[in-house]
């Protein structure tokens, strides 16, 4: 395990819309070298760049038409470099986003394995040997090439699935594991890896991490032999490089070799969706129903929800790898469309002092909001999470020079769309607080990543959360009405509140836990 992840806090960077310097209406990667003095402020250090390279932007570039070229939207290839020395300079780490499943259609790859005849790429996709589709549970594309055959795809039409090999393979066009052309492919895809991190990057997020070697694998042991044998060659070859799944399932990536695994929502009653996103949306991308998340305020979540599905991943990984929490991402609405910026603060409050290693999404440390958009390059309702970054009042709120309609997707029209420049003013801003806490983070030991996660009070369907990690006391009350609990003999001065301006005492004092409403408190428990 790379040491620097023991206190590792990531921000995400969506290089579309974070800082354009060429005055295109787009993000670029000289950009982010700008914000690297504002990126270490806030007190993270490192970075995950959703991808950056060559693509025909069908889906924002989780398409890549060329793995080893940054794409020319964003800069060049010595930008990329040079990010990766200036942030090391600051002690920030950077972590490019890998696509291992799946390339652009447009890929040289794929060109070559659509042909009618034989060569070399033929297997580096996966065909069937007709033009019928005879693959259960696999996306299949007839129609598209020369070739006598239909393909399998991963996510869109756009992006071809790449050939890891069957799991147990029942059809002739369904290659074993071991066949020399599907790990050519592995192969392959660890020649991507070492281009990068001999630039100097520091690792991987690596998308759909679970979807290379294909059914019927129910644990996807297949595909956690693929990741075992690259991470051997990572040990061997790059130690302190680290690779970050999605995947959802913290046992089996960590198992598979990942170093952490993101909880997300893939299913919609997950934990994690329920802390924070327990709705249901639209068509229009309202929230549509009742909103049931833990942290809203008015209480009617549950924690064990989360609980649940958590600590036993956490039990199983502690020793091996980190989950990660996210305060959002790419994918999710931003948690200001149901929070308000106290439960907001509160929420961010638990991710951040969570063992594991957390991540910030970019402009959710001002709380951005989340826009009703059109689609744009495969965003569907994921485009109001990747708006222009907010950064100060004016023009394009500081995001571009750009005319306003040749921005990559519109900045926030609202008056009173959060800044940078203004929350920086403002001592109890969200921004004021992330930066708090993440200063907490770094100077309380016990709030790193390392599991010393001991759950003292988290009963079903009340309030509030309290829990310990190491010498610290932590307790969390979402709801808006105080709220006490009995924890063993347990005692602690008070280190950290926010409390929002409530009158009532938080406290615990001879096993009694008090907590005003809508508060997050740490106290330093008294030794006895
Ligand atoms: C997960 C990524 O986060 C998402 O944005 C993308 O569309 C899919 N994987 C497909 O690569």
């Amino acid at each position: 395990m790379p040491a620097w992840l023991d206190d590792a806090v990531f921000y995400e960077i969506y290089p579309q819309s974070f800082y354009d310097t060429n005055g295109d209406g787009i993000g670029d990667i000289p950009g982010i070298i700008q914000k690297l003095d504002y990126i270490q402020g806030l007190g993270c250090n490192a970075l995950w760049i959703n991808p950056c390279f060559d693509s025909p932007f069908k889906d924002a570039g989780y398409d890549v038409r060329d793995y080893k070229l940054t794409a020319p939207r964003y800069g060049t290839n010595e930008d990329l470099a040079e990010l990766f020395s200036k942030a090391h300079a600051k002690g920030i780490r950077v972590l490019l986003d890998l696509v291992p499943g799946h390339t652009s259609e447009e890929h040289p790859w794929f060109r070559k394995s659509r042909e009618p005849r034989p060569n070399e790429y033929w297997n580096r996709y996966i065909w069937t040997d007709r033009w019928g589709t005879w693959a259960s549970g696999l996306k299949t594309i007839l129609g598209e090439a020369d070739r006598n055959a239909s393909y399998i795809v991963n996510f869109f039409k756009s992006q071809p699935a790449l050939n890891y090999g069957f799991f147990k393979p029942d059809q002739v066009w369904q290659l074993p594991m071991d066949h020399p052309d599907c790990i050519a492919t592995r192969e392959a895809l660890k020649d991507v890896m070492r281009f990068w991190l001999d630039q100097g990057c520091d690792g991987f997020r690596v998308d759909m991490a679970s979807s290379l070697v294909k059914f019927d694998d129910p644990e996807n042991s297949g595909t956690a032999a693929v990741w075992r044998n690259i991470r051997a060659m990572l040990d061997a070859e790059y130690p302190e490089a680290a690779i970050i799944a999605e995947w959802s399932h913290p046992r089996r990536a960590i198992g598979a070799g990942f170093h952490a695994d993101f909880m997300l929502a893939f299913t919609d009653n997950s934990g994690y969706q329920s802390l924070f996103r327990d709705y249901v949306m639209d068509p229009e991308n309202r929230i549509a129903g009742g909103d049931t998340s833990f942290f809203k305020k008015d209480g009617k979540g549950d924690i064990r929800r989360f609980l649940d599905e958590y600590l036993p991943h956490y039990e199983a990984v502690k020793d091996t790898g980190y989950i990660s929490l996210v305060t959002g991402n790419h994918d999710l609405p931003r948690m200001s469309l149901n929070f308000s910026p106290r439960e907001l603060a509160i929420a961010y409050a638990f991710i951040f002092t969570m063992p594991g290693i957390p991540f910030l999404y970019y402009g959710d440390e001002i709380g951005m909001r989340y826009l009703n958009l059109l689609s744009k390059e495969g965003g569907y309702h994921r485009t109001g999470s990747r708006t222009p970054m907010q950064w100060k009042n004016g023009g394009n709120k500081g995001f571009s020079s750009a005319p306003e309609e040749k921005l990559y997707l519109p900045v926030d029209p609202s008056p009173e769309a959060p800044t940078v420049e203004d929350q920086e003013k403002d001592p109890a801003s969200l921004l004021n607080t992330v930066k708090e806490l993440l200063a907490l983070r770094r100077s309380e030991k016990d709030l790193g990543s390392k599991p010393n996660l001991e759950i003292l009070y988290a009963e079903p369907g009340k309030l509030p959360l309290i829990y310990r990690r190491g010498s610290l006391a932590i307790g969390v009350n979402p709801g808006e009405k105080p709220a006490e609990a009995a924890v063993k003999s347990a005692a602690g001065e008070l280190i950290y509140a926010l409390t929002g301006g409530q009158t009532e005492p938080c406290t615990l004092e001879r096993g009694v836990c008090r907590m005003a409403g809508q508060s997050f408190v740490i106290w330093r428990l008294f030794q006895n």
